[in-house]
């Protein structure tokens, strides 16, 4: 059936999307199609080329082959970003807006209103909050937006976003620095602006929230379409077998195999009355070969708590010792000496150099190791990289390829990779699997698993359920304090009512 047959024209409609990156491929047939007021999931393997249509979806690139339309017309020219803006905003895990300013100045930059040419900052503020109230958004205008929480920052650009007057709203894994219950608002408020005119094209690795949030779906997989159909038409394990191209039995259940926690195994790391803002007086021990994992709210601290371990964070009170030395706060250099390696919680943050290649990134920390600084035999590195880029099933070219090229998934794989390459007597991983996709979740937990078998020591910092379930035993931090501790086995809502604070005082 051809597009004039329908009777819903699209809102967005891309048709033989060709893109390369010079060797790469990176949309070999993307197609998608998007019904006005529907809430649409793209999916698919990391690399599989999801934030590629999103940015050719967005005008930032032109593709190589294939069109876009909106409304049945063909998509603006590249270089008019004004056209763009008002067909289309994308929300990224990282923010687009300009932390120093307030949300006002965020939401007006560069079109303020004047008076008499000059700025007018009461007209500013006052646009602003009548924008934010329009689209129900309850963020304060004169806020800093660097002080905002994620969820409420991702509004603020939704709102700017709808402004141009955009009806067509790309999320790209929104959720994935979001806690529970902050996900459920974000959930809330998609459906509120759905029911308002407002169609959502929504990117997650989550694919419990596809059926949450969504009405339709469409897979890419190896850069090219493979379905769209109504979410209540695939199930589950069909939009596993979609994304992955092979059949695989309950991803979430391999995982679980039986361990016996070695209770006689020396302790290797010990805080007593770690104290900060965030959290207070925490008391913690993780044996050799010991997962332990810290599970709350994003106000629980256990973030906070995780990145004093690793260097990032100076407590104002307390102790940490790592095998018996005093564990000195506040270096990461002096943390990696100590043989603590690092997952951050954010690559584009604290993660990755950018313009370094994906084989220096993962590197970086073993140089010592693989031979004196300034003889460091390209060949012995770039063999060791692609070691890691097999083990830890990186979809890249080859270690050469500067890490800026890699798609969000693969990046935290590297980021992983670097983390283990060190070796680390304690390993600090926080929300390893963000944005990793359900099959390569498994891989990078397995590696996880054989440096617990090493002897490494790990400490899990996660809002994912499947990544909790692999400890030993999971603290919960509620309001910065210990309030409960689960041994492995536990039940997903009996873990859930301790994070959310229903049962305890
Ligand atoms: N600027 C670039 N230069 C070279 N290759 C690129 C560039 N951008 C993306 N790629 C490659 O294109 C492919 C698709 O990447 P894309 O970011 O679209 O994947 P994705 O589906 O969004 O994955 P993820 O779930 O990990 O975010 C990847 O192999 C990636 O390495
Ligand atoms: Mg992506």
């Amino acid at each position: 059936m051809s597009a004039s047959d329908s009777p819903v024209v699209p809102l967005v409609e891309a048709r033989d999307i060709v893109k390369r990156y010079g060797p790469t491929t990176a949309l070999a047939d993307g197609r998608l199609t998007v019904l006005p007021g529907e809430s649409h999931a793209l999916v698919g393997r990391n690399g599989a080329g999801k934030s590629t249509l999103v940015r050719v979806l967005t005008g930032l690139e032109a593709p190589d082959e294939g069109t876009v339309r909106f409304d049945g017309e063909p998509a603006p020219a590249l270089t008019d970003r004004d056209a763009w803006r008002r067909k289309v905003a994308c929300v990224y895990q990282h923010p687009t807006v300009v932390p120093e300013l307030t949300v006002a100045e965020n939401l007006f930059i560069n079109r303020q209103p004047l008076q008499r040419g000059f700025i007018s900052w009461r007209r500013l503020r006052g646009e602003a909050a009548r924008l934010l109230d329009t689209w129900d958004v309850r963020v304060d205008p004169d806020a800093r937006t660097a002080d905002l929480k994620v969820e409420d920052r991702q509004m603020v650009e939704i709102a700017r976003a709808l402004s141009f007057g955009a009806r067509f709203i790309i999320l790209d894994e929104p959720t994935a620095q979001l806690d529970n219950r902050e996900i459920e608002r974000l959930f809330a408020r998609m459906r509120g602006l759905q029911d308002s005119g407002v169609t959502f094209l929504f990117i997650s690795h989550h694919l419990q929230e596809v059926y949450e949030v969504c009405q339709t779906v469409t897979v890419l997989r190896d850069a090219r379409w493979i379905t769209t159909a109504p979410v209540a038409e695939l199930p589950r394990a069909a939009l596993v077998e979609a994304m992955a191209g092979e059949s695989i039995e309950v991803i979430a259940e391999q995982g679980l195999r039986e361990r016996a926690v070695d209770d006689t195994a020396p302790v290797l790391l010990e805080t007593r009355g770690l104290t900060s803002e965030a959290y207070e007086n925490v008391d913690l021990t993780v044996r050799r070969g010991e997962v332990v994992g810290l599970a709350g709210s994003s106000a629980s601290g256990k973030i906070e708590l995780a990145e004093a371990v690793a260097g990032l964070r100076t407590p104002t009170g307390g102790t940490a010792e790592l095998d018996g030395r005093p564990l000195k706060f506040g270096s990461v250099q002096a943390a990696l000496e100590a043989g603590v390696g690092c997952v951050p919680r954010d690559r584009h943050e604290q993660g990755l150099v950018a313009g370094m290649s994906i084989g220096d990134n993962s590197t970086m920390t073993v140089l010592d190791r693989l031979g004196r600084f300034g003889f460091i035999g390209t060949d012995r590195r770039r063999g060791f990289a692609t070691e890691l880029i097999d083990r830890l099933d990186i979809h890249a070219e080859g270690p050469e390829q500067p890490v800026s090229a890699l798609s969000g998934g693969n990046a935290q794989k590297v980021v992983m990779a670097r983390a283990l390459a060190s070796d680390p007597r304690l390993l600090v991983l926080i929300n390893p699997t963000a944005g990793v996709d359900v099959k390569s979740k498994e891989s990078l937990l397995a590696r996880v698993d054989s440096a617990r078998e090493d002897g490494t020591a790990v400490l899990v910092v996660s809002d994912e359920l499947d990544d909790l379930r692999r400890c030993d035993r999971v603290l919960v931090l509620f309001h910065g304090r210990v309030v409960a501790e689960h041994p492995a086995g536990w039940r997903d809502h009996e873990l859930i009512a301790s994070i959310e604070g229903v049962d305890h005082g």
